[in-house]
């Protein structure tokens, strides 16, 4: 008797199933999962990437600043909290909003899911885009000098000028002044912060102790 046929049937099935498994467990898990309409902290949770700050995102995945660089806070590794990354685990929900999740898996730079709360100034980001040494001395993050044009001054200085340290001044005369592509990248990186609860994502204990005390001190 000639069996292909019966095994080349059962094998289909297997994958099949374990195929619609997949897909469906996954699909049960996040498909569902929508935005928070919590009006208390602002409206539709998570926010969303919009304006200047999604051309930024696109170019960061150009540039490929995902290479050294995660967007997810973990309370597995133990210490992202520690190291002042964000004060809550990232769960899926944080993500439902992002066309391209850009997650990441190597950590050479900091984490930036909360860079927009701890570095709120996009001149900061500029310089640091302009030349990292300028702001974090000793740093392995490249330079990305072609985000910024070095032209003679016409008339008056350029309002966005770089306002640069003597020691990393261009000759007198010229100013450094930032494409748009460096003003979208950093308007992305102010964006990147996640400021609101979710109840599956409840912030760690040290961080709940630490409000606490503050709350306790201004109640004083
Ligand atoms: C070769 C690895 C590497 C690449 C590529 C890289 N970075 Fe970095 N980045 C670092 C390192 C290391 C630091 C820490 C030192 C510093 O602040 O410069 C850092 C720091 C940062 C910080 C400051 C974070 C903080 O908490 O202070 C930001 C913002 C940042 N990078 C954004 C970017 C963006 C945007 C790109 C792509 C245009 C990029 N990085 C590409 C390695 C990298």
């Amino acid at each position: 008797m000639n069996r292909g046929p019966f095994l080349f049937l059962g094998l289909f099935l297997i994958l099949a199933s374990s195929w619609t498994f997949l897909l469906k467990q996954s699909n049960e898990e996040f498909g569902k999962l929508t935005a928070l309409v919590d009006e208390e902290q602002g409206g539709l949770l998570p926010r969303g990437v919009k304006g200047p700050a999604a051309h930024g995102k696109e170019l960061y995945q150009e540039l490929g600043c995902i290479a050294c660089h995660t967007q997810q806070v973990r309370v597995a590794a133990g210490s992202d909290i520690e190291r002042g990354w964000g004060e809550r685990q990232s769960v899926a929900r944080d993500y439902i909003d992002q066309g391209r999740v850009l997650i990441g898996n190597m950590r050479i730079g900091p984490d930036l899911t909360n860079v927009g709360q701890r570095r709120s100034d996009e001149d900061w980001h500029l310089l640091h885009f302009y030349n990292p040494q300028i702001t974090s001395e000793g740093s392995n993050m490249p330079s990305y000098p072609f985000l910024f044009e070095t032209r003679e001054i016409v008339g008056e200085p350029s309002a966005n000028a770089l306002s640069l340290p003597e020691e990393y001044a261009v000759e007198a005369g010229y100013e450094v002044v930032p494409l748009r592509e460096a003003e979208s990248l950093a308007a992305y990186m102010t964006s990147l912060k996640v400021d609101y609860d979710l109840d599956e994502a409840p912030k760690s204990n040290e961080v709940m102790a630490e409000e606490l005390a503050v709350a306790l001190e201004n109640a004083q």
